[in-house]
């Protein structure tokens, strides 16, 4: 039980993963957070008397959500590149390798600019703060005074996020040793990072087995390895810590490792078909039972919103339907629990985030299914809270979410500092 006292109590519809189901839908609940901004108890609606006397707090400071309203846990972004954002849906006209050459590093050489990283990286933070990313985490350059300003950034305008490359330690922020990939370091490199990593039980993200030409690069590169994901391992940058980004070319043996490993994959179904790079076949990933997230993969993916990483998501997995009958397609609910509480496994914070369990903070998505300008609503499917959690995933989008919390915290609508 929580120490400490209640600050708010919210009555409504929940809608979360949990682990062993897809989604749980929680009607009438009353939910309090308390004054360090975690989910202190989870009742009933009908008993809201006993439960104020129980907690302490006034019947009438319950807030109450509307008719077309919920709460689901924030979204989790498991790769994102904060310094990408400044040039996100302008440039996806090259496959990968020759991408990074004529845009990615030139774009991302002007992070010595401190005040160009200001600019760039608040509109990334507000951005997806508004589009209902409660976590994120962010590729950053290898600058180390603007990757600290985007730390300072996040955590000042509430998100919870990883960074790499260098970091102070805030509330919100941790620090994420982020070797690009393999192709642009040594192993001496890896080595090292690995060993960082493992000294002070980091997290760890890069990129593998986006590219069928990154894969064969890396073979050139590292001809002594058994595979791409081997260069890693070897270098103990595979750990349950560990996110890696796109592995769309993996081996079964790979993906064993990873399973071993505990290591994750970030799927960026945006980027992937954005630069023609591959189709990351989740089921497979799954039934290999390693852990998966969902990421945008700004500017390889030109969308900032997670709620296109679940469109983009089912339709990829749709896609491989189309070309074998026999697919067993991701379903709806299945693509919700990724973008939450599997992100959070995904990224090792799911102690802290993912859903709504007493004793994690409070991340949580207020959404409003009527606030678009007129419901987005359907007269011949009905109402509820199942019909109407599949509308935003659907055709929802950031107006839709009216409130963002992490911690405990309103977020947003942004409150302007003093
Ligand atoms: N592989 C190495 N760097 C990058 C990057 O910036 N974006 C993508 N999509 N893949 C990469
Ligand atoms: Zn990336």
């Amino acid at each position: 039980e929580s120490a400490a006292g209640i600050a708010h109590v919210y009555r409504g519809t929940f809608v979360h993963a949990t682990y062993h189901t897809a989604v749980e839908i929680l009607e009438d609940r009353l939910l309090g957070v308390d004054t360090e901004g975690k989910i202190a108890f989870i009742g009933s609606g009908k008993e809201v008397d006993r439960l104020s006397q129980k907690w302490g707090f006034e019947a009438f400071a319950v807030t109450q959500l509307g008719q077309h309203e919920f709460f689901m846990p924030g979204m989790v972004d498991t790769h994102i590149h904060a310094s990408q954002y400044s040039y996100a849906g302008t440039a996806l006209d090259m496959p990968l390798l020759q991408w990074l050459n004529m845009y990615t590093f030139p774009v991302e050489a002007c992070y010595k600019d401190l005040e160009f990283a200001r600019n760039v990286y608040t509109h990334v933070v507000k951005r997806t703060l508004r589009n209902g990313t409660t976590t994120a985490c962010y590729f950053a350059t290898i600058h180390t005074d603007a990757s600290l300003l985007l730390g300072q950034i996040a955590n000042d305008l509430g998100q919870r996020a990883l960074v790499g490359k260098v970091i102070n330690s805030y509330p919100l922020v941790r620090p994420v040793v982020t070797p690009r990939f393999a192709p642009s370091c040594s192993a001496t490199l890896l080595g090292h990072l690995g060993e960082i990593a493992q000294n002070n039980d980091l997290h760890i993200q890069s990129h593998i087995s986006e590219t069928k030409e990154e894969v064969s690069l890396v073979k050139e590169l590292f001809p002594d390895y058994d595979s791409y994901t081997d260069v890693y391992h070897r270098h103990n940058l595979l750990t349950d810590k560990t996110v890696m980004a796109h592995g769309c070319h993996l081996t079964d043996g790979e993906l064993k490792l990873f399973r071993e490993t505990g290591a994750s994959i970030a799927h960026c179904p945006n980027s992937n078909i954005s630069l023609c790079s591959g189709m990351l076949d989740v089921r497979r990933v799954l039934n290999h039972k390693v852990k998966l997230g969902l990421g945008t993969d700004v500017a390889g993916g030109y969308s900032p919103s997670m709620l296109d990483a679940v469109r983009r998501t089912l339709d990829t997995s749709k896609a491989l339907t189309i070309q074998d009958t026999q697919y067993h397609t991701l379903t709806f609910e299945e693509v919700f629990r990724l973008a939450t509480l599997g992100g959070s496994q995904a990224l090792s914070l799911d102690e802290n985030t993912g859903n709504f369990e007493v004793g994690k903070d409070f991340d949580a998505l207020r959404v409003n299914t009527d606030a678009a300008g007129g419901p987005i609503d359907l007269i011949n499917h009905g109402e509820g809270p199942k019909v109407e959690s599949n509308l935003l995933a659907s055709s929802g989008d950031d107006r839709n979410i009216v409130e963002v919390y992490v911690a405990g915290k309103r977020v947003v609508p942004f409150v302007e500092r003093p």
